[in-house]
């Protein structure tokens, strides 16, 4: 079974028609937000749907429906008969079909609304023993803070990343880190975590948000600024945040190996109070 919501019906992904004249697939003209289903519960739903308004509010795409994404989300994994297992959500919002040009259609063109959910495999052995990621020089725009569909730069890096068989492809924007083509990333120098500060230069994640939250909870001293890529044999920790991977150690960057090359104690103290966490909204 595979159930779609388009434009407020729910039908058979192929049932689901859009326009080649929509701006979505002509400029990529649109946004989109994953959330993660725990068996039983959305992992903070509530920031996601705050970010993809705003993402839309970035764009002035006006979706005046927004605040049923938790319930749409919610019917796809019923209707999918996902209520039981892992699973996540992908939503995306185009400003809607119309002839190509470069200035916005008139108000009265209808959104195209597309979500879809699937059934997934947490990557458990990578959070245990961590993974192997590369470093490029940042070539996105100056707009990394809007969850746009327009990842063309992302796909590169992250390609390049898989075809030598890493994980992630770490971006570097003049000389400091600032994330990664699908990731945060954290790193601990002298028992203390750093990330990249919220920016237009990198996604605000709702994990990086969770893990600067689990981490103060825990009495770890946290700063958020970037890191310059020449402290990188310094960094005694990495680890990538995300939806998915949720908190997952690093263990090398751009061939430089990470504290002794094994997930390191913060890292490892983190999963374990993010999981405690699930455990308990679990309930
Ligand atoms: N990506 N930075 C970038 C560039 C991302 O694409 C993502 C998420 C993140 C982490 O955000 P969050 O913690 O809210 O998932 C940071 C999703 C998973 C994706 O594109 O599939």
């Amino acid at each position: 079974m595979n159930i779609t919501y388009f434009n407020g019906a729910f039908l058979p992904k192929d049932e689901v028609k859009i326009s080649p004249d929509d701006r979505g697939f002509l400029f990529a003209d649109g946004i989109y937000e994953v959330v993660r289903w725990y068996e039983g519960f959305f992992y903070d739903i509530g920031s996601h749907l705050e970010r993809m308004k705003r993402s839309l509010r970035e764009l002035h795409i006006n979706w005046n429906d927004s605040d049923q994404f938790p319930s749409i989300a919610l019917d796809l994994i019923k209707k999918n008969g996902l209520d039981t297992q892992p699973a996540m959500v992908y939503i995306q919002i185009t400003r809607g079909a119309s002839k190509r040009s470069h200035n916005f259609p008139p108000d009265n063109i209808p959104l195209t609304v597309y979500a879809y959910a699937w059934g997934f495999k947490p990557d458990i052995v990578s959070q245990e023993t961590g993974i192997k990621v590369m470093l490029k020089e940042d070539i996105r725009w100056s707009r990394c803070d809007i969850k746009s569909i327009a990842l063309l730069a992302n796909t590169l890096s992250f390609q390049e990343a898989f075809e030598k068989g890493l994980r992630e492809c770490i971006f570097v924007r003049n000389g400091l880190i600032t994330e990664g083509s699908h990731s945060n990333i954290f790193f601990v120098i002298d028992e203390t975590l750093y990330t990249h500060p919220e920016s237009s230069h990198i996604l605000s994640g709702i994990s990086r948000k969770n893990i600067l939250r689990i981490a103060r909870e825990a009495g770890i001293k946290t700063i958020e600024e970037a890191i310059d890529e020449n402290m990188l044999k310094f960094t005694r920790e990495a680890f990538i945040a995300n939806t998915s991977a949720e908190a997952t150690p690093v263990t090398e960057i751009g061939g430089i190996t990470i504290g002794d090359g094994t997930p390191g104690t913060v890292t490892k103290l983190i999963i374990e109070r993010f999981h405690a966490e699930l455990g308990l909204l679990k309930g």
